[in-house]
């Protein structure tokens, strides 16, 4: 198995594209959900050196702490807490360009300032978030919530 991926491209459409492919490669006829996200973190972090990379994952009536590349993460979340909640609650990705002006944040780190949480569905139901965390102010916009979007639908398959 590759020890790197190889990331073509200049802009982050094309780092993006460059990235979904490789990971499909990567993961070819993996199927333990373990192993899936927690290169799937990797890759990002390879990708775009964000400041924290991770998967909430639903059990019972909260999120908990799954693979991740980044500082120490709070394990557990309630449905409609913070931005990871908020986005489990409404079943929609939520791109927030300065996580001090959102209500009820949950700051893990001061070093973060932008945030983007893209859920997981199965049918109707979600099932896990994807959450990345930026050092920069307004790091994310609706460029990457469409290929993360695009990555949590493949995802959706292994869980
Ligand atoms: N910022 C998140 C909490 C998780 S950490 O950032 C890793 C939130 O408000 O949902």
């Amino acid at each position: 198995m590759a020890e790197s991926i190889l990331i073509e491209g200049t802009t982050r459409s094309e780092k993006y594209e460059s990235l979904l492919n490789q990971l499909k490669i990567l993961i070819g006829d993996e199927q333990d959900l373990i192993s899936i996200l927690s290169n799937t973190t990797a890759a990002i972090k390879e990708t775009f050196g964000f400041f924290w990379i991770g998967f909430y994952i639903v059990r019972g009536e909260v999120l908990k702490l799954g693979p991740f590349q980044g500082s120490l993460a709070c394990m557990e979340i309630g449905l409609g807490r913070g931005v990871c909640g908020t986005s489990w609650k409404n079943k929609e990705t939520l791109v927030v360009p300065n996580v001090d002006e959102f209500p009820g944040h949950i700051a893990c780190s001061s070093l973060s300032k932008s945030e983007i949480v893209v859920p997981i569905l199965k049918g109707d139901t979600v099932i896990a978030v994807l959450d990345i965390d930026s050092t920069l102010i307004a790091d994310f916009t609706e460029t990457d919530a469409n290929y993360l979007n695009q990555l949590c639908q493949w995802l959706s398959i292994y869980f």
